[in-house]
């Protein structure tokens, strides 16, 4: 016999755990993580306990005590994590019995490991979404705010990546703005899900003991307990629901990331990125490359794996726990760790992004974006769209032989394609007059910018 209080050196086993199969079903390297919600929730378990007589007052106050001196040993590094001890809640128990003795030993009492590590992952999850949930708003606070002083920034506004029709470059920004709305609601309305308590469930059936559900779900702060003691211990939906709000939100970051990419070179020249969000290369010395959103770009592709991992490790699992269900942490994990860096990274990013307005508006009015203003124009003057269109066709194309935008044509080159064309077709073809025009609701005009970030930045204020 190794360690007397090891699971599987006494009772039912004959003979000890293999070596090597003790290490390899072990999870104490990745789920130590948890001791902070582990001792949170036998705090909460040890108090009910006491409240409904199965442990007496003394019993409990020694079973804190001692989990509070090991959280104070973990936080300083003192504390020797083993794997005989498998995972986090085994060594957390088995340090507290060292410590205070045969009382170590009654603190699992109505519980099971299988209740426990559920009730850990929702409390951890919970406080890291809650982390997440602030950083999205840092984020989307830096956005808005460049974007109210972005109203009047032109900029070509794309279809196939072609210059379509000019933009203002603060509209753009505000519909990057709208992608991590929803993300932000998604995120509140998982975490609702995240926020109830499974423990008591024990190991799937519940227990014997006269134990207070309500009691330990308030304590640790859920908004209750769960329902159904077999569901609790193997439900980890919450943890796919969680990867799947990670993986719209990196799919909206790279989204982001690639156009940042793309502004930041010498073919685009849109913007600029601060140094200190970027490095050289080692051989090229003219090089400042995008590295920061190349890196979150590239991000994207291990938390869709996470996702991908979770939901297959729970499709065929049946009722209720099943040591499968250890191997939802590392992809947890690491999607939380992956979405935390990226947001930290966009938020202090954004802000700092450098416009070069001048270089923006060249390339809207090299692109004929004024092209559907013309077109509108000839229909404002009576002809049919489909004949607009042709006569916009071939000064498109007379312009693209001379090199000339609509806007730098003079009268009579115009009226060479329509006579219905009259002085006041300048009005339409600049791109001040373009973007002013587009004034409803969700359009591109400065001044509906301006309401739509103030209306933004409303919804922000009020978040809780
Ligand atoms: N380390 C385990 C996990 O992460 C804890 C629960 C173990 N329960 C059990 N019956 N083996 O899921």
């Amino acid at each position: 016999m190794t360690q007397p209080t090891s699971l599987s050196s006494g009772g039912r086993f004959s003979e000890p755990t293999d070596a090597f199969v003790e290490a390899f079903t072990a999870s104490v390297n990745f789920d130590q993580r948890l001791y902070r919600q582990d001792i949170q929730g036998s705090i909460a378990h040890a108090t009910m306990l006491a409240k409904v007589g199965v442990l007496t007052d003394m019993e409990r106050d020694a079973i804190i005590q001692g989990l509070k001196e090991i959280e104070a040993e973990i936080e300083k590094g003192d504390f020797t994590w083993s794997v005989e001890q498998e995972d986090v809640h085994m060594n957390i128990e088995a340090a507290l019995t060292a410590k205070i003795g045969i009382t170590g030993k009654k603190l699992h009492t109505g519980r099971s490991r299988n209740d426990q590590v559920a009730t850990d992952i929702r409390l951890y999850l919970r406080d890291e979404m809650d982390r997440i949930g602030a950083e999205l708003t840092r984020l989307q606070k830096g956005l808005t705010d460049l974007a109210v002083k972005e109203a009047d920034t032109i900029m070509p506004g794309f279809t196939h990546l072609q210059t379509a029709q000019p933009v203002t470059f603060g509209h753009h920004l505000l519909a990057w703005n709208e992608m991590l709305q929803r993300d932000y609601e998604r995120l509140e309305d998982a975490r609702k899900r995240v926020n109830l308590s499974p423990l008591g469930a024990a190991a799937l059936a519940g227990t014997t003991y006269p134990i207070d559900r309500l009691q330990t779900a308030e304590l640790m702060g859920f908004a209750g307990p769960t329902e159904n003691s077999l569901d609790s211990v193997s439900d980890r939906d919450f943890a796919v629901e969680f990867c799947s709000f990670a993986s719209l939100l990196l799919m909206h970051l790279s989204r982001m990331s690639e156009e940042l990419i793309l502004w930041t070179s010498a073919q685009f020249n849109f913007i600029d990125l601060p140094d200190r969000f970027c490095t050289g290369s080692s051989i090229m010395p003219q090089k400042k490359n995008p590295d920061v959103p190349e890196l979150v770009r590239g991000k994207t592709g291990r938390v869709y794996g996470h996702l991908m991992s979770l939901l297959t490790l729970m499709k065929s699992q049946p009722l209720a726990y099943n040591k499968d269900n250890q191997e939802d942490k590392e992809p947890l994990f690491d999607t939380l760790d992956t979405v935390q860096g990226c947001l930290r990274a966009f938020a202090d990013m954004i802000p700092a992004i450098e416009p070069k307005r001048d270089s923006m508006r060249e390339a809207a009015r090299r692109g004929f974006a004024t092209a559907t203003d013309l077109a509108d124009y000839l229909v404002r003057k009576g002809l049919p769209f489909r004949d607009a269109h042709e006569v916009v066709g071939q000064s498109v194309a007379y312009g693209v032989r001379e090199k000339k935008d609509l806007s730098d044509m003079s009268l009579e080159e115009l009226r060479q394609f329509s006579d219905a064309i009259g002085e006041d077709v300048f009005d339409v073809l600049t791109l001040e007059g373009s973007v002013a025009a587009r004034n409803h609701l969700g359009g591109t005009a400065p001044d509906q910018v301006r309401a739509a970030a103030k209306r933004a930045q409303t919804r922000l204020r009020q978040r809780g």
